[in-house]
């Protein structure tokens, strides 16, 4: 009898990549648990499903001014802003979140010609929400990409038809969340993937009282709390640990040296943890934290040597008062 020829091993690209992005995740959290003096965790692990939804109950609290000012300024701004660049343009939104923001940019470009939108996204859940958000606007089609920005751009910056210039949006003031030197590295990496006559628009958080800010990012209902807390949440779900999160606390604080807020979670009295997925057992004292972000807060007059320092030169600056936030137009030097 004849056995029949064993089967190759199909290849799943979606399976592997999600083993690859675990595996990921078990290496930070095991590296940044494992630092010494301060424990930190990357804040790009804040969204997963429930953290983005979080994050959209953030944006609408009346202490978190800062979407609303960008919603303002781009409402205001939108036909001048697309006034200002080429004819012919391809757009690549940088973490679209709900693409609420971007809805007038993008209608403003949509009455004067058919237009290609890329939102870039790793997080699944808010591509689906943003292409929902934005799919009636006339004239669009939104191709959605769900990367890490960067792998993202060079992706859309390859795929672009000839003629066709980049309008690159990277709004919400999330180049805060980078440290400063990150953030130039960051624009410089962008930069790289951009040809002469494509643009970036930059929205920055601008510096402003620190009891506004502290309110900000410690609001009164807590959701921001809740928004932080869900962190460890999130690594008990995916990594197999058991974090108790009635031992820990949001803290937001002010860190003058280099204006940024930053969130940490404060471990209430001693902590012992598991983290099986990652193979690692953590000890945490009363009263240490874990660093979890940092919200950098800019001048809006830094910006033209930050961008030039990254190769752009910045066009066109609208700076909204009532809150305080820039929006920057910055063209490939
Ligand atoms: C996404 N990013 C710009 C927000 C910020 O303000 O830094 C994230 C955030 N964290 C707490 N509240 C909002």
């Amino acid at each position: 009898m004849t056995l029949p020829a064993p089967r190759p091993a199909v290849a799943d690209p979606a399976r592997s990549q999600a083993l690859r992005a675990a595996s990921e995740f078990a290496a930070d959290v095991r590296a940044g648990l494992t630092r010494a003096p301060q424990k930190e965790l990357p804040s790009k692990y804040l969204y997963d499903e429930v953290g983005s939804a979080l994050f959209e109950v953030i944006t609408v609290l009346p202490e978190y001014g800062v979407t609303r000012s960008e919603e303002r300024l781009l409402t205001r701004y939108a036909a001048e802003i697309v006034e200002a660049l080429p004819s012919d343009v391809k757009v690549a939104e940088l973490g679209s979140g709900s693409g609420r923001k971007t809805r007038r940019i993008l209608e403003a470009l949509c009455r004067k010609r058919p237009t290609s939108y890329c939102p870039i996204e790793i997080s699944r859940s808010a591509l689906q929400l943003c292409r929902r958000e934005l799919a009636d606007i006339e004239r669009i089609s939104i191709v959605g990409y769900e990367r890490d920005y960067l792998a993202g751009l060079s992706e859309v910056s390859r795929q672009r038809k000839p003629g066709e210039q980049l309008f690159v949006l990277f709004l919400g003031s999330t180049i805060g969340n980078f440290a400063r030197l990150a953030a130039t590295r960051f624009l410089r990496d962008i930069r790289a993937m951009l040809r002469p006559g494509d643009t970036l628009l930059l929205g920055t958080d601008l510096v402003k009282p620190v009891d506004t800010l502290i309110a900000a990012y410690d609001d009164a209902i807590g959701a921001t709390a809740a928004f932080n807390l869900n962190l460890l949440a999130r690594i008990n779900r995916e990594l197999d640990a058991n974090f108790d999160l009635h031992d820990f606390e949001h803290v937001a604080r002010f860190n003058p040296d280099v204006r940024s807020i930053e969130m940490h979670l404060r471990a209430k009295r001693d902590v012992r943890a598991e983290v099986n997925a990652a193979g690692l057992s953590v000890e945490i004292g009363a009263g240490e934290t874990i660093w979890t972000e940092s919200s950098h807060k800019y001048h809006a007059d830094e910006i033209p040597a930050i961008a030039a320092d990254a190769g752009f030169r910045c066009a066109r600056q609208w700076v909204e008062k009532e809150w305080g936030f820039a929006e920057s137009l910055l063209e490939v030097k």
